[in-house]
């Protein structure tokens, strides 16, 4: 059967959804049939765009002999189903604060209804912890018929405020952006940023690390072609379902294509000590990979107060060879990692910080 659904209000803008699919936990409001409310913190996935588009949310809650019907959520959706959903970023610099809000009709859908497997593996493909939980085996809310309203700072909209100049200033907001605008970056930044990279501590000073640059689209598409068939074979052999295997290769490739620049970063090892016992030996590898990891720091970094964003993409540590033999290094260098490097398209989301008290376990 069809769901017919009424909406009064504005259909959200491909940016609004695109808001939406990047955050992780949102709040979703329910009311009984007497209007009284309850909110909820969920997590929930965005399928489809403009008027088709809908937001789904899994009932996982433990433990699992709680029948579904005594979630407050379910009771309300069935008694009423008006819900609201919204979800925001908070920061203390208010320039950066935005929300946005939906509104529509929920319904629970269940195992073998249209668009429920579809849900499904968008879901494990947004939440890693799914894959290991049966969503399946419970029905999804599913709402539709959206209607949103937001409000984003005036510091939202990704490069446009003036990058911090002190150190806690450029440390604490060096941020992972996923996601670039068109705007090309010009070459002498990149060379910079190597170059900050290379005032990383290393061992004996021997900086073993080399950089490969890609600026050129079909370099790109061959790279990211040929880490998509090893990563493939890789998530198949951990025995993932096929559509999240699909979502997660589209995703990985998108952010390398649409990256202006991508900076490999590779261990060089030839240059380090030599010793004849194993120990040794791999001590002076974890103290060239440690140094690699404090040069890309650098470079992130340097990147960021120059107005750029990075990533950090950990693919080439699995297909080195591939990553290697699709650049034509030389075959002394290990590809560690990948970095897509340009401005911003938004703000991405900050994760928290352990609190220091947890991070110095003794002082004496
Ligand atoms: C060694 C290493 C590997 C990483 N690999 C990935 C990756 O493959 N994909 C990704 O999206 N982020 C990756 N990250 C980025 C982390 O997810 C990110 O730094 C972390 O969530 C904290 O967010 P922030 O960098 O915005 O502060 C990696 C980070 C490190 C240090």
């Amino acid at each position: 059967m069809e769901h017919v659904v009424a909406r009064t209000g504005r259909v959200p803008t491909a940016e609004e959804l695109g808001f939406l699919r990047e955050r992780r936990v949102g709040r979703l409001a329910t009311a009984d049939a007497m209007g009284k409310p309850a909110v909820v913190p969920v997590c929930y996935a965005v399928l489809g765009e403009g008027e088709a588009a809908a937001i789904v949310s899994a009932l996982d809650e433990k433990p699992k002999r709680v029948g579904v019907e005594k979630l407050r959520r379910v009771r309300h959706i069935r008694e009423n189903p008006e819900v609201a959903l919204v979800v925001d970023d908070y920061v203390e610099d208010w320039r950066r604060l935005a929300f946005v809000q939906v509104r529509g009709q929920a319904r629970l859908v269940e195992r073998g209804e249209a668009g429920f497997a579809e849900a499904i593996a968008v879901l494990r493909a947004k939440y890693a912890q799914y894959q290991a939980m049966a969503i399946e085996e419970r029905p999804l809310i599913r709402i539709e018929g959206l209607t949103a309203n937001s409000w984003q700072g005036s510091g939202s909209g990704g490069d446009d405020l003036p990058r911090p100049t002190d150190l806690p200033g450029i440390v604490q907001g060096r941020r992972s952006v996923r996601g670039f605008s068109t705007r090309p970056v010009a070459p002498e930044l990149i060379r910079q940023a190597i170059a900050m990279a290379g005032w990383a501590p290393s061992p004996h000073g021997r900086q073993p690390w080399r950089y490969a640059v890609v600026e050129r689209q079909a370099r790109k598409v061959a790279l990211a072609d040929a880490m998509a068939a090893t990563w493939q074979a890789q998530l198949e052999l951990d025995g993932q379902d096929a559509e999240v295997v699909h979502i997660r290769l589209a995703k990985s490739r998108e952010r390398m294509l649409t990256a202006p620049v991508l900076v490999v970063p590779c261990l060089y090892l030839a240059d380090l000590d030599v010793y004849p016992d194993a120990d040794r030996k791999e001590a002076e590898t974890t103290m060239a990979i440690q140094s690699l990891g404090a040069a890309i720091q650098n470079l992130l970094l340097a990147i960021y107060a120059a107005g750029l964003d990075g990533g950090w993409m950990c693919a080439p540590l699995f297909c080195p060879d591939v990553v290697r033999e699709s650049l034509g290094l030389d075959a002394a260098l290990i590809p560690h990692a990948l970095i897509p490097v340009g401005y911003a398209a938004k703000d991405p989301i900050r994760r928290d910080r352990l609190p220091l008290d947890r991070l110095i376990v003794s002082w004496e």
